[in-house]
């Protein structure tokens, strides 16, 4: 078909291994670091693996094999792809790409850059003796609520500029020589000073007591719901479903290719990788306690507190070489962030290349300006705030309606067993019946439950004790302004490739 959607220039990975380090390098990111440690802590300890890996297993792996099977088969970005299928479903493929593009990225990259600040105060540990106090009013200078603005922090817009900086060099040399080639340097670094940093921290004094707060299982919580629903929408977020970015990454893969390998190396690789990072996390925090003699509860409270107050805190404590342990810790998650926040671009410069036919050093240079001018406004004392509501209603709605769609788009229309074919052709592994269930019954039936417990907290309480006003404008309007972009540009017409 002489259509618009020509195929002979689509980039390509150079090697499976570069794929698959890419694919991981989004899947690991902050959430990795300190949101699943902070996770296991609040629900459950150890008990919280068991609902976390039946999560991967019934959900994360079904979810990435699908998303996975669908680039590699239309060889599309989410957009394309979703209208190969069905042309109504267009705009949902934009939806996914827009607000990851303009919500979740532009308040990423800000926490990267919160990192990146706090990196180079690891050098003379200018947090001092009381990191809570230089956290939130020196460094945010955080006022007393969403509506009430403040000041644009320069430090911060200062990192901004740096990672997005950063995040435009990688994305405009383009898949191969772009992505996967700092893929391939950012992500053996980072594996190979995680485990540097968990060493460490296992052999400090104490690391024990952090470790058992860290992994001992308190059964009782499994009875919790709300501990389920946190383990499914971990996986969701942690693996970068429902994002549209692993449909991007796979459509660059050749035809020949083992999709059923590759999904459950990513998947397995990134849930190993956060198992690994809480014994850092969890060792240091031990030392601390075991330090100041205090329980562990007492130094720790929340999980943006456990990395910018919690763990400097501890870093400063360090008998030898704290300023080192320091500048380790906060390039693990400058890096895992990296590696993230370029699939995120990457999954939309994909999207219009492959609509409008941009050429990608300019798209990418655009959408990297838009991303940081975006970002500046979650750099202001009021920052903190906003990321929070616009975080909470992206991954709890947005996030979950797509991953919804997705499978009744996938798993009912075009048929779960045509994708399962699909994917047995190219994979040694073949799969059984089992995913198809998983696809059209299961998956679903788990998001809308998420879904519904979300949208029932949301009417008991708001969320985070905000403002309604301010939940309505920042959370709710921004879902429903990308949703009302994307159903625009889905009626743009699709440029006719260049070479046709
Ligand atoms: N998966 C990443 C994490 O766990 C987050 C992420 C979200 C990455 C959205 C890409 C897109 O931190």
């Amino acid at each position: 078909m002489a259509d618009y959607f020509g195929e002979t220039h689509r980039a390509q990975w150079k090697t499976k291994a570069g794929f698959i380090l890419a694919a991981m390098g989004s899947a690991i990111g902050l959430g990795n670091i300190w949101r699943f440690s902070y996770l296991c802590y609040e629900n459950g300890g150890g008990a919280f693996l068991v609902p976390y890996f039946i999560a991967m297993a019934v959900v994360g792996i079904p979810l990435m094999l699908l998303e996975f099977g669908l680039g590699h088969r239309e060889k599309g970005s989410a957009p394309l792809s979703f209208r190969k299928i069905a042309p109504g479903w267009e705009w949902l493929g934009w939806w996914a790409v827009i607000f990851v593009m303009f919500g979740i990225v532009m308040y990423y990259s800000v926490v990267i850059s919160w990192c990146l600040n706090y990196l180079f105060y690891s050098f003379n540990l200018s947090w001092g003796s009381d990191p809570n106090g230089f956290f939130f009013n020196k460094f945010l200078a955080v006022t007393s609520g969403p509506g009430k603005i403040g000041d644009i922090r320069t430090p911060i817009v200062a990192s901004l500029v740096g990672i997005w900086l950063i995040n435009w060099l990688i994305v405009f040399f383009g898949v191969e020589k772009g992505i996967e080639r700092a893929n391939k340097i950012l992500m053996p670094l980072l594996f190979a000073m995680t485990m540097g940093l968990v060493i460490w921290a296992l052999t400090l004094p104490g690391a024990k007591i952090g470790v058992v707060k860290y992994l001992k299982p308190n059964f009782t919580q499994l009875k919790n719901p709300s501990v389920w629903i946190a383990a499914f929408s971990q996986i969701f977020f942690s693996l970068s479903l429902g994002f549209g970015i692993m449909v991007a990454y796979a459509s660059y893969l050749p035809r020949r290719t083992d999709i059923t390998k590759s999904a459950i190396m990513t998947t397995l690789g990134n849930c190993v990788y956060s198992l690994v990072a809480g014994f850092a996390v969890w060792g240091t925090l031990g030392y601390m306690a075991y330090v100041k003699n205090l329980p562990i509860e007492k130094v720790v409270k929340q999980s943006i507190g456990l990395a910018f107050v919690a763990y400097p805190q501890a870093i400063s404590l360090i008998p030898s070489f704290a300023r080192l342990f320091g500048v380790l810790f906060f390039s693990i998650l400058v890096f895992a962030g990296i590696s993230s926040s370029i699939s995120i671009i990457e999954a939309f410069t994909s999207a219009m290349i492959d609509k409008f036919r941009f050429e990608r050093k300019t798209i990418v240079s655009i959408l990297c300006l838009l991303g940081f001018f975006g970002g500046m406004l979650f750099t202001t004392g009021a920052g903190i705030y906003w990321l929070d509501i616009v975080d909470h209603f992206l991954n709890s709605y947005g996030l979950v309606i797509v991953g919804i769609l997705e499978c009744i788009l996938i798993g009912w229309i075009f048929k779960a067993s045509k994708m399962r074919r699909h994917i047995n052709e190219v994979s040694a592994m073949k799969l059984g019946v089992w995913w198809d269930f998983s696809v059209k019954f299961f998956t679903p039936a788990v998001l809308i439950l998420i879904l519904a417990s979300s949208l029932y907290e949301e009417f008991a309480s708001p969320y985070g004790g905000y403002p309604v006003v301010s939940l309505i404008l920042l959370g709710r309007d921004w879902l429903l302004a990308t949703l009302i972009g994307a159903v625009i540009i889905s009626r743009y017409k699709w440029q006719p490739a260049n070479n046709e």
